[in-house]
């Protein structure tokens, strides 16, 4: 219409004029076809739509005639509005056209991202890939994995493409079919002969790969740790889309994290089997569970399996508390008890108990609290103690199925959140709804057990000693 209006042709000019001074019985049908007729004359090249001869048809037709000889389709059913009520057709478009130019320029469509897991495995990471990739397979996203973690876009290969085909299969798997690494951080990365290490910032190499494979967005399942990279890739120009993933539930950003109730639920079919042969030999039973600095795991864990004393890194114990309680227990005629201690737990005066320190860039790997205590309680106790640290068991295996179930929400709606651009955020399950957050809340404080919250009550509630 536009057009039509900047270069108007004369002999439309005159057709309209010619059809305004004689009123005709004509139906529009026929005047719709002499228009097209005549603008097919004018433009042999081009067939006129019927709708634009439609529209100059309306046009041509003087008011009065239109009236009578309107045919249905185009005064459908209602009486014709009065003069003064009447709106000319075109505004509409017109009102459109102004919207759509003051929202900008349309984003460019995401063609194809890259998906990783890194840091350590958590059970339901394949829930999450097959759940991301089927979803943005639906949506016309290609996608493709970088293997070990960020190792896949760092070193030559292991780089490839998922296809739905490629993920069918693994929902009950443990680990990750990509592959992790907690060594590969792309800004201090060991490189040179083993022994002879030296830490380099090969972040350039990771977002050269990704332009030059023409990836649109880099989709990150990690740790708080995974996601400060992913944060310093985005201030380097690269789109980020995050996934927060930890057995240790320690994620600001997330009521829960998949893998907990995994590591969880093997974690108390562990204090259930050292009931049975505790009781047998009335002894003190000592299990060390993962978790860092949150005590997420032994608390659940402890109050699932009904340990009697659960320490967690948020309550800093005292042993005369502990080893009171294994004697109230021995009196009332219970000759063993089950002690459950987070790695990160520490005696009121001591410090976190480690096995080694972390290279530049990594945590330190904690462990050893568990034969700390049972030092600690030697002699304060008439029994024999010993210690079992369940370790990475608690990561591995079939994930349950509410990480399986989680996994694949947190997949879908990532892939969700590359489909409508939303990058620089992490997909988060708030209370029972699956939502997105701004990546920082992931590299926020760490979500911590509250001293006096509702999961410490209870436990309080059922007679387990906390040490504090
Ligand atoms: O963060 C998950 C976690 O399993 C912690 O609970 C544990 O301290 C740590 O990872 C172990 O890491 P790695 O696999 O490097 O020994």
């Amino acid at each position: 219409m536009a057009n039509r209006k900047k270069t108007p042709s004369k002999s439309r000019k005159a057709a309209a004029k010619k059809a305004a001074k004689k009123p005709t019985r004509t139906s529009a049908k026929k005047a719709r076809g002499s228009a097209a007729k005549k603008q097919n004359a004018r433009d042999p090249k081009k067939t006129a739509p019927k709708k634009t001869s439609r529209k100059t048809a309306k046009k041509a037709a003087p008011k009065k005639g239109a009236k009578k000889a309107a045919p249905k389709k185009a005064a459908p059913k209602k009486a014709a509005p009065k003069k003064g009520n009447r709106k000319p057709a075109k505004r509409a478009p017109r009102k459109a056209a102004a919207t759509n130019a003051a929202a900008g320029p349309r984003p460019k469509k995401v063609k194809r991202v890259c998906i990783l897991t890194g840091g350590g495995d958590a059970p339901g990471l394949n829930a999450v890939l097959r759940g991301f990739v089927k979803h943005a397979h639906e949506l016309d996203i290609d996608v493709f994995g970088a293997e070990d973690g960020f190792t896949g876009l760092i070193e030559p290969g292991g780089f490839r493409r998922l296809r739905p085909m490629d993920v069918r299969g693994i929902l009950p798997r443990g680990g990750s079919v990509l592959g992790c690494s907690n060594r590969a951080n792309p800004f201090s990365y060991p490189v040179g002969e083993k022994g002879e290490e030296e830490l380099v910032d090969v972040s350039d190499r990771v977002v050269r790969r990704l332009k030059d494979n023409d990836i649109d967005i880099l989709v990150l399942v990690g740790g708080d740790g995974t996601m400060a990279m992913g944060m310093r890739f985005q201030e380097m120009g690269i789109p980020v889309v995050g996934i927060p993933k930890t057995i240790d539930n320690d994620l600001a950003a997330t009521d829960f994290t998949f893998g907990l109730d995994t590591a969880v639920t093997t974690a108390t079919w562990a204090i259930d089997a050292l009931h049975t042969t505790a009781e047998a030999h009335d002894r003190v039973m000592i299990l060390e569970l993962m978790g860092r600095y949150a005590g997420w795991i032994s608390l659940s864990a402890g109050i699932a399996g009904g340990a009697d004393v659960i320490l967690i890194p948020e309550i800093p114990y005292d042993v005369e508390r502990v080893a009171k309680k294994i004697r109230q227990r021995s009196e009332l005629g219970a000759t063993f008890s089950i002690v459950v201690v987070g790695e990160g737990a520490r005696p009121k005066e001591g410090t976190v108990s480690t096995i080694s320190e972390g290279r530049e860039g990594h945590l330190p790997r904690l462990g050893g609290a568990g034969h700390r205590l049972a030092a600690e309680l030697d002699g304060m106790v008439p029994h024999e103690i010993r210690t079992t640290v369940l370790g990475h068991i608690q990561r591995g295996g079939s994930p349950s199925s509410f990480d399986r179930l989680l996994g694949t929400r947190f997949g879908v709606a990532a892939a969700e959140l590359c489909k409508e651009r939303r990058t620089g955020r992490l997909v988060s399950l708030r209370g029972t709804s699956i939502v997105s957050a701004p990546l920082e809340e992931a590299t926020a404080e760490p979500k911590l057990v509250a001293p006096d919250g509702q999961l410490v009550k209870a436990a309080r509630a059922v007679g387990i000693e906390l040490g504090g």
